[in-house]
């Protein structure tokens, strides 16, 4: 996927996104992203197989890593084709699930719960996380999402979550977290933060997010109405953490 036309356009004009903080990419095509994809169904289907390959090792660490058993439901919000939540859901028989996505992001959803056998705990919704995030579960779980976003869309989408939480209630995030201060050494070692940064550049030229540290992840649940209580590094999906937040 990163060496896909689309993708490597808006890294043509890495300097323009740099210098100006604004996303090469809207510039490049007249649209955003995510309206991109939507509008071009083979680079959508594209996309969603690529976060579904991606996401494969956390999918397989992430059961084991986090005690799931005390919930009931987990919504997957921003979910894509369920490969996370569909590990989830294997692992742990007595938990249910919401798939929340767009109606794009959604379009293989159906095909990955049923081939992991879990379609018949899983129910999919389509919409809009700027808007709402359904209720009714008791963890809700976002990977790779709040990275596409600036700081003020991240507080809006953590506010929807916000919003739903019940008493007891958890909110989970699986993203990088990058040291505080910048290690020079690190884009060397892919595998120890290199490939953050690299993803940071990423986001800022298609999508206008970044990869953020710890103090900034504990500032955007603050503005939302959350409170940080963990993270905590997934070993075997490096470089992911696991980034937990209750209301308060
Ligand atoms: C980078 S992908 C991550 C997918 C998946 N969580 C993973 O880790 O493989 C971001 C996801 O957010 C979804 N998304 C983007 N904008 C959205 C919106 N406004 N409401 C709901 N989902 C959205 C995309 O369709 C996509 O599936």
């Amino acid at each position: 996927m990163f060496t896909e036309p689309t993708i490597v356009r808006a890294w043509e004009h890495l300097d323009d996104s740099v210098r100006t903080g604004e996303i090469a990419f809207d510039a490049v095509f007249g649209t955003d992203f995510f309206s991109h994809l939507a509008q071009h169904p083979e680079l959508s289907t594209e996309f969603n197989a690529a976060m579904s390959q991606a996401v494969a090792a956390t999918a397989a660490a992430l059961p084991s890593t986090y005690d799931f058993g005390r919930f009931t439901t987990v919504t997957d919000v921003g979910g894509g084709d369920g490969t996370l939540l569909a590990g989830v859901l294997a692992a742990h028989p007595g938990l249910t699930g919401v798939l929340f996505d767009t109606a794009e992001g959604l379009s293989e959803a159906p095909t990955t719960l049923e081939r992991h056998g879990v379609a018949g705990r899983c129910s999919l919704a389509a919409g809009d996380f700027f808007r709402s995030v359904p209720a009714g579960s008791d963890l809700y779980l976002m990977k790779s999402v709040l990275h596409d976003w600036t700081d003020d869309q991240v507080v809006t989408i953590l506010r929807n979550c916000r919003a739903v939480l019940p008493p007891g209630g958890r909110v989970l995030i699986v993203e990088p977290v990058l040291p505080e201060v910048g290690d020079p050494r690190a884009e060397a070692d892919v595998t120890d933060g290199g490939i953050t940064y690299l993803s940071d550049l990423n986001m800022l030229v298609n999508v206008g997010g970044r990869e953020r540290t710890r103090a900034d992840f504990t500032e955007v649940c603050h503005r939302a109405g959350l409170t940080l209580t963990s993270v905590t590094p997934i070993a075997e999906a490096a470089p992911f953490s696991l980034i937990e937040a209750v209301a308060g």
